[in-house]
């Protein structure tokens, strides 16, 4: 079994963000993600809507946009004028989830979902419905080249077998790499997220292929 592997930009160096778009796409990537942290929700900062708008300029692949932010909905629209394909909320960020997932449809844009490694799956049930792209932490979000976190494993199959039929995607983010891609795509899940498990490669085409496989 595999699964469709994003390149999280995270990783790469933005220095050489053109280029380091154009190998993860010239090898086939088709949905790119992008973290955006704020320093609160997370104790990390990256950027906010004007760079994924400059990432948008730069990539074809779908932009898949992670807000590991307090207050979301205060930043939705500008996430989506940027370029974001996929809104990505955090469970645990967000004030009014099922508002919120509904404003980013009404955008245009996909909504989606994050949940942290130790929160509970069933809390996220009464949105099922609402979402189209779940994605499990398999790592305390913040920080890339985490270890992955083994627990999630059964998460990851438990979202599988909620969607009965709905038709959201699951993804996994975290500690994904060549050691860990064969248990994670045996869940079933449908993409894998990876970022320094990637990017630190030698050949970054090359490792984006065997990760594919
Ligand atoms: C972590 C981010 C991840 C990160 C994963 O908070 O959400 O997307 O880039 O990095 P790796 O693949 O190195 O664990
Ligand atoms: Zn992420």
């Amino acid at each position: 079994m595999s699964c469709i592997i994003s390149p999280s930009l995270l990783s790469a160096d933005f220095a050489q963000l053109e280029e380091q778009i154009k190998v993860v796409e010239a090898a086939g990537a088709t949905r790119l993600h992008v973290d955006v942290m704020d320093g609160h929700f997370v104790p990390n900062i990256t950027f906010g809507p004007m760079i994924v708008a400059a990432i948008h300029r730069l990539a074809t692949a779908t932009l898949d946009v992670h807000l590991m932010i307090e207050y979301p909905h205060r930043y939705l629209e500008q996430f989506v004028q940027a370029g974001a394909h996929t809104l990505i909320l955090h469970l645990e960020a967000s004030r009014n989830l099922a508002p919120d997932l509904t404003a980013i449809r009404e955008l245009g844009a996909v909504p989606g979902v994050a949940i942290k490694p130790d929160s509970d799956f069933t809390t996220l049930a009464p949105y099922l419905d609402l979402l189209d792209y779940l994605l499990i932490m398999s790592v305390q979000p913040g920080f890339g080249g985490q270890q992955f976190i083994e627990a999630s494993l059964e998460t990851m199959e438990t979202a599988v077998a909620a969607r009965q039929g709905r038709p959201y995607l699951v993804a996994v983010d975290g500690g994904v790499n060549l050691d860990t891609i064969g248990v994670v795509a045996a869940t079933g899940v449908d993409i894998a997220v990876v970022g320094s498990g990637l990017y630190q490669a030698p050949d970054i085409a090359a490792r984006f292929k065997e990760l594919s496989r």
